[in-house]
């Protein structure tokens, strides 16, 4: 933002348009996802009440549409918890999920992800994704089952900032 603005103050003073073509496309920044913001930034306000009380929200950009559908047509039976929800909330919710899918093409997140995903799959976890389990092929195994951070699925154990969408290599510490 800060980029953007000091663009917009520059164009201003100089007041040329040809400048404009030629500094929009250069940074991220104006599409919100530049420098060191990985995970898009979303608000929405079913999603945040009924999928963040037993564990964080969850970034639409880890899975693709295909994933998402399964999960949230298996609410009932939902690794071991039932999780239903009535049927206008859950249509609501997989909107949103679909719109923002790591195939939406809406992020630089969903696009890492996609590289690395299968096509022929649709896997139900984020952390059984290839590009969760290259991105974390460093953890030693034994790690994952610690009981300060029981599953790979407890991102917030080790990512101090999950809560704010924030997975930063320096916002990381594995507990001990
Ligand atoms: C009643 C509790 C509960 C609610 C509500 C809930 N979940 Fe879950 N969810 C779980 C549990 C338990 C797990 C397994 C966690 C683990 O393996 O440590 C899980 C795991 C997941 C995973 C897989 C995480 C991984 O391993 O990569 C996804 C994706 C997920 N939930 C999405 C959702 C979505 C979307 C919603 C909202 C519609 C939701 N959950 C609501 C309990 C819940
Ligand atoms: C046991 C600790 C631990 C858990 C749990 C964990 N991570 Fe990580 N994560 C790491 C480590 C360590 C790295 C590598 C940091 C680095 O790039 O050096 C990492 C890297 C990442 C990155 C890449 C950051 C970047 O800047 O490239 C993302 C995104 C991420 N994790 C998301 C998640 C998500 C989502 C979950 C939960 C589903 C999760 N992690 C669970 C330890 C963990």
């Amino acid at each position: 933002m800060n980029y953007l603005l000091r663009g917009i103050g520059v164009l201003a003073t100089v007041g040329t348009l040809s400048l404009l073509a030629f500094s929009l496309p250069s940074g991220g920044e104006a599409r919100g996802d530049g420098g060191d913001d990985l995970m898009p930034r979303l608000a929405h306000k079913n999603w945040q009440q009924e999928c963040a009380s037993c564990h964080l929200a969850y970034s639409p950009a880890l899975l693709p549409r295909a994933s998402w559908q399964r999960v949230m047509g298996g609410l009932e039976q939902h690794f071991g918890e039932n999780a239903s929800l009535d049927p206008a909330t859950q249509a609501d919710i997989l909107r949103f999920l679909e719109a923002n899918a790591a195939d939406s093409g809406t992020s630089r997140m969903g696009d890492k992800v996609m590289q690395r995903m299968d096509r022929n799959t649709a896997p139900l976890r984020i952390t059984e994704t290839r590009w969760f389990v290259k991105k974390h092929d460093e953890v030693p195994r034994a790690t994952w089952t610690r009981k300060s951070v029981g599953s790979a699925a407890n991102c917030a154990a080790c990512h101090r900032q999950a809560e704010k969408g924030v997975f930063d290599e320096d916002t990381v510490r594995i507990p001990k």
